[in-house]
């Protein structure tokens, strides 16, 4: 893996939708517990979008607009809107054609949706990274957001429990400190799946307990990677960012990093899996905390797909 130019983040924003369901509200709906699913998944509430009024395209808009007013930048300075998201609100146009126009961005800019379930953000980021050496325009737009919980059966205790709405936003430009990134796809449609406009199960489908085995092993590879690739040890990074899928998962992984598990950030108990999302909403809280610009962070998603990946960077 070569150094590459790196980058840096600029400003952070997120967006959650009005409703939240505690544990007790999936108790309604479901025969579950708040005792199982905190000790299954470390979840207590997730958010969920109100029907008719928020939805993908909303939440990015409205992640993209509090980075945005963060940011202090001349909005047409941006030249690429990356959207990474499963849960899009149109076929076509694009979610991020549709935060251009909420945000009135200028109309050179580079927008597209990217898919890549979960690890959608960290995909993002690295090819937002890419464009800029490319782009007459020095900043990008990278946001996740997702309304899962329109393709989850709210009916099935063993995924509806998981997941939650909300989108993450960053603005980056080039630098030049560390950069390092890894991907990988599996070609896997059996451990989570969601049909589309070809047919299909129209709801989320998933292996729970193949999906935790491949999450530890794929966060422990793509952390190690990093870490070799950059002749770095735990002790250098300052934060690390794993998906937020279950917070056992993130356990499983930091147990190796004695002394150093406190860097591993975790929110899932407020917003349960937000897929795309999650990674940039955990950014967004360091950022509040003065936790994340000049920093060494390690990110670490994995999703269907099953795609896997991350990157380490001085931010
Ligand atoms: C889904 C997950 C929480 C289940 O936890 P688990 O410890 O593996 O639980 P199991 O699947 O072994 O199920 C144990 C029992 O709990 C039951 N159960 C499942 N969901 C339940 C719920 N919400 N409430 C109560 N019981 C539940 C199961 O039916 C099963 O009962 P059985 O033994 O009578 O069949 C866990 O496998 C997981 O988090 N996997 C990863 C999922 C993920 O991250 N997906 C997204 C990736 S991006």
């Amino acid at each position: 893996m070569n150094k590459l130019k790196g980058i840096k983040v600029i400003a952070t924003g997120r967006a959650l939708p009005k409703e939240c369901l505690a544990n007790s509200d999936m108790e309604k709906l479901v025969e579950t517990s708040d005792e199982w699913i905190y000790e299954r998944t470390g979840i207590r509430q997730r958010y969920r979008c109100v029907k008719g009024e928020e939805n993908t395209n909303t939440l990015a808009v409205n992640a993209a607009k509090d980075a945005l007013l963060k940011s202090g930048i001349d909005k047409n300075e941006i030249g690429v809107v990356v959207v990474a998201t499963s849960s899009v609100e149109h076929v076509f146009p694009s979610t991020a054609a549709m935060v251009q126009k909420e945000l009135e961005l200028d109309e050179k800019v580079f927008c597209f949706d990217l898919s890549a379930a979960c690890t959608g953000f960290i995909y993002g980021l690295t090819v937002a990274r890419g464009l800029l050496s490319d782009s007459s325009k020095p900043y990008a737009l990278v946001v996740g957001s997702e309304q899962l919980s329109r393709l989850i059966d709210y009916t099935d205790r063993n995924t509806c429990i998981l997941f939650g709405d909300g989108a993450g936003a960053a603005i980056i430009k080039l630098d030049d400190g560390d950069f390092y990134h890894v991907e990988y796809t599996r070609g896997n449609d059996e451990a989570l799946y969601i049909g589309g406009i070809g047919g299909g199960e129209r709801y989320l489908q998933m292996n729970g307990r193949e999906v935790f085995k491949f999450a530890v092993k794929a966060l422990a590879q793509v952390i190690e990677e990093l870490l070799d690739a950059a002749h770095k040890t735990i002790e250098d990074i300052d934060c690390v960012i794993c998906h937020q899928a279950n917070e056992r998962i993130i356990r499983s992984v930091m147990r190796k990093y004695a002394g150093s598990e406190h860097k591993f950030y975790m929110n899932i108990e407020n917003y349960g899996n937000t897929s795309a999302a999650s990674i940039p909403i955990v950014m967004s809280e360091l950022d509040d905390k003065n936790n994340l610009k000049n920093k060494t962070c390690l990110m670490a998603g994995f999703g269907a797909g099953l795609t896997y990946g991350g990157i380490l960077a001085s931010i």
